[in-house]
């Protein structure tokens, strides 16, 4: 089975575009390759020197990954600062990494700008530190968002030019996985096309029964519909796309109907989003609460997946010791 390895930013509590986005997809994969996935809480360095409770923030994004489906005995999930097999093949990356060209990666430029007082050789090396992420395994996919894509071509560089240089055929030039192009867009409920943590307008997995139906009720619309049978402006769509996902068939019919007609009352409509978004949610919410009670549980699953995945970095690692020439 095909390798795929994809880091997870510890940014916060995951909402529904993140749910129908890149976790179902992870769910999703876990079953058709040899996953491992991992919490990125060394490179949040590189913009959060002081991170606060980073060992909390590990274990909220675990207990979150684990509620919406990943199985640890199918995916191992790790903490990457738990395997520190990482740090050795980094360095041996940078050393083949020029300066130049790690400059003119865009997010880096971005982060730059963004904190010029912080522009630190760990932010520059960054796209290095991914590089490590998914050689340490020899992985053939990663699973990303389209914002990845230069890191993912740092990383491929980074394999061929070990490759070049040892005259090895050693790495495999990792692959990005696009899940966004299956993946179903989760629209803002506040008129702006996208749901996203910048926007401020997500909902939760987290978010109990109450708090869901407030965001839905207060979801942006129009006058309602006057001819009969015209296009949806955006906002309108968007609901209509929260129907397709979380109620069925029929009912999406019965509201598509009413549109058309113009008898659609969106109070109606945003009652039935809500209430069908609720069951979806709830039992996730459920086991979030499960796991996030279970300390004990999420470090053992973390540990267990540090094991899985050391093992994994330590036959590279001693391959790349050898093929360099140092003691293995
Ligand atoms: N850079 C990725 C992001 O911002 C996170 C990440 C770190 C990652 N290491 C990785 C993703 C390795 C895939 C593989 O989302």
């Amino acid at each position: 089975m095909e390798k795929v390895v994809s880091g997870i930013r510890p940014t916060g509590n995951l909402h529904l575009g993140n749910y129908f986005g890149a976790v179902k997809s992870f769910v999703k994969m876990q079953d058709d390759y040899d996953c491992m996935f991992f919490i990125a809480d060394w490179h949040s360095l590189t913009t959060h020197p002081k991170p606060g409770d980073i060992q909390q923030s590990a274990r909220t994004i675990l207990a979150e990954y684990l509620a919406c489906g990943i199985d640890p005995k199918k995916a191992p999930i790790y903490v990457q600062s738990d395997v520190r097999e990482t740090i050795e093949l980094y360095l041996y990356l940078n050393m083949n990494m020029y300066l130049g060209e790690l400059e003119r990666v865009t997010t880096f430029k971005e982060k730059a700008r963004k904190q010029p007082d912080n522009v630190n050789a760990g932010l520059l090396t960054y796209p290095t530190l991914m590089a490590a992420d998914i050689l340490q395994h020899r992985a053939a996919k990663v699973p990303v968002g389209k914002d990845q894509e230069q890191n993912m071509e740092m990383a491929r560089k980074c394999a061929r030019r070990f490759n070049n240089i040892y005259g090895v055929e050693f790495f495999p030039e990792p692959q990005n996985f696009y899940f966004s192009d299956k993946a179903i867009k989760i629209p803002g409920l506040d008129g702006s096309g996208k749901m996203g943590k910048s926007e401020g307008n997500c909902i939760y997995l987290r978010d109990d029964d109450k708090t869901i139906s407030k965001k839905v009720m207060k979801a942006v619309t129009d006058e309602g519909p006057k001819t009969p049978n015209s296009p949806r402006p955006e906002v309108i769509e968007n609901l209509f796309t929260f129907l397709r996902i979380v109620s069925d068939d029929e009912t999406y019919r019965y509201f598509d109907e009413k549109w058309n007609d113009c008898t659609l009352r969106y109070g109606d409509l945003k009652k039935q989003i809500a209430a069908d978004l609720c069951k979806v949610v709830a039992p996730i919410r459920e086991q979030i609460e499960y796991y996030s009670a279970n300390t004990d549980l999420l470090d053992r699953i973390a540990r267990e997946g540090a094991e899985v995945a050391r093992a994994s970095a330590q036959a590279t690692i001693n391959e790349v010791r050898r093929i360099i020439g140092f003691r293995v």
